[in-house]
């Protein structure tokens, strides 16, 4: 023991992307009679008194596996018809998908507003959640979603003039100023600005994510009813001291930067489109002594000390508000696919195992076998409905949310037939942890879905393996 040395990185990169709670919140966003202007004003927390914008496109998708599903499986299909009625995110995560001609499926931006407008109830405001994720040189570390702009000078002129100008021109039209817009600000960017400087593409990337996001918050900000949120990626990778603080100094440099400062940065999201979960509710001590070794020193944790979203948020919490962000920024959690329910998770603390490999293997939640995999998990279910307020008003976590809509893919592998994806999509690939060990990468077996593609399979299971339970 212990088997790995402090690591410093992990070393494949989670990718974009997003358990349960201590205590078991309510159910979806409450309308409660607090907000009766209908949204106008910036608000602390958007999510409170609010509806959620309930996005067609995603019910759509839903719907047609309830109705396939129907005839063999009814029972699945009842609990799969649950999840249209939940919020999901709309990811703009190409040029073309403003003006919704990305594909068939998705509609565009202005089209997704006026469906708000006609969902929402008179005198309640309504959030609509968009997630902007067009950089230069997009997806640096992983080849899953790698973008279309490159990351050059030219590529970040793009970026502004036919990207994040025309989004700030339809989110400021005067109709849409009773809609609370969540702006979810680029997956993935900073965080591999922070720890994946040794790949040459994330290093070339860097200033054009920096200035890329410092011109996103400005523009996006001067829109009183838009609510910016980083990502800060999630615990198994920024979870480390010497990768939080640095992230906590980074997301600072870059809101500096901004016109209006710390003020264009309303707050940050966590696990967004990743498996971590929200809580490990039978490791809640990262530093309990098994066999004279501190269960943060089991391979599975790598000397990371937070296990768990909840813990994460609350430290990253303290770190930010330290590096000169407001007191009362609010903290998200992406739950969508998070919940690793099913009949392997552990329902009770098993005290036997002597060892803190074996002690952490019999009372994970999370079912990855490295923590650093994230593409298409097998055996993920759906995690925590988003909720306002889960923990209560003085807690620092706002609201859990759904960022990433389950059932659609992560991202494909290359194969002989085609070249596009990333190996740590590949059920037979393997993802390592820097420190000598090789894991699978999780994926589940038999398939090769590019991203944002419909994943029948991958739906059913995180259908299957809710927890809680749909
Ligand atoms: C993909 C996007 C997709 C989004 C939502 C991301 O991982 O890169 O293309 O729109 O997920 O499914």
């Amino acid at each position: 023991m212990p088997p790995t040395t402090p690591s410093t990185t992990p070393s494949t990169t989670p990718s974009t992307t997003p358990s349960t709670p201590p205590t078991t919140p309510s159910t979806t966003p409450s309308t409660s009679p607090s907000s009766p202007g209908g949204g106008t004003g910036h608000v602390a927390n958007p999510f409170l008194g609010a509806t959620s914008y309930l996005n067609p496109d995603y019910a759509g998708e839903v719907n047609a596996q309830v109705a396939a599903d129907q005839p063999s499986n009814p029972t699945l299909a009842a609990s799969e018809a649950k999840m249209a009625d939940f919020p999901t995110a709309v990811w703009m995560d190409k040029i073309a998908a403003i003006t919704g001609t990305g594909d068939s499926v998705h509609h565009g931006l202005q089209w997704h507003l006026d469906q708000a407008l006609t969902q929402q109830q008179a005198g309640t405001p309504i959030t609509l959640e968009v997630v902007i994720y067009d950089l230069p040189g997009r997806d640096c570390a992983a080849l899953a979603s790698n973008g279309e702009i490159p990351a050059t000078a030219a590529g970040l002129t793009e970026y502004e003039s036919q990207y994040i100008d025309p989004i700030s021109t339809i989110l400021a039209d005067p109709k849409y100023a009773g809609i609370r817009i969540v702006a979810i600000v680029e997956p993935d960017s900073l965080p591999n600005a922070v720890t994946n400087q040794s790949k040459p593409a994330c290093a070339t990337a860097t200033p054009f994510y920096e200035q890329g996001v410092e011109y996103a918050l400005n523009k996006l900000h001067a829109i009183p009813n838009v609510y910016n949120y980083v990502d800060i990626a999630h615990s198994a990778w920024l979870g480390w001291s010497s990768n939080m603080g640095p992230a906590a100094q980074e997301f600072a440099k870059v809101a500096k930067a901004t016109t209006a400062g710390v003020a264009s940065v309303d707050g940050f999201i966590s696990d967004t489109a990743n498996y971590t979960p929200t809580t490990e509710p039978f490791l809640p001590n990262s530093t309990l002594q098994i066999g004279g070794n501190p269960l943060d020193s089991a391979k599975f944790y790598q000397y990371n000390p937070y296990f768990d979203e909840y813990d994460y948020d609350q430290a990253m919490y303290t770190q930010l508000v330290g590096q000169g962000f407001s007191p009362n920024i609010g903290m998200l959690i992406d739950t969508s696919r998070n919940g690793w329910g099913g009949p392997n998770r552990p329902t009770v603390l098993n005290t036997s195992p002597t060892t803190v490999d074996t002690y952490v293997a019999a009372n994970k939640v999370d079912q990855r076998s490295f923590r650093g995999d994230w593409c298409n998990q097998n055996g993920a279910g759906i995690g925590a409905r988003p909720t306002v307020q889960p923990y209560g008003a003085a807690n620092h976590i706002i609201a859990f949310v759904w960022i990433k809509p389950p059932g659609e893919s992560d991202g494909d592998y290359p194969t002989a037939t085609h070249t596009h994806g990333d190996p740590h999509c590949d059920p037979n690939g393997t993802n390592t942890d820097g420190n000598g060990g090789t894991y699978s990468t999780g994926s589940i077996p038999g398939y090769d879905v590019p991203a944002g593609q419909w994943f029948a399979a991958e739906f059913q299971q995180e259908v299957t393996n809710a927890y809680p339970a749909l």
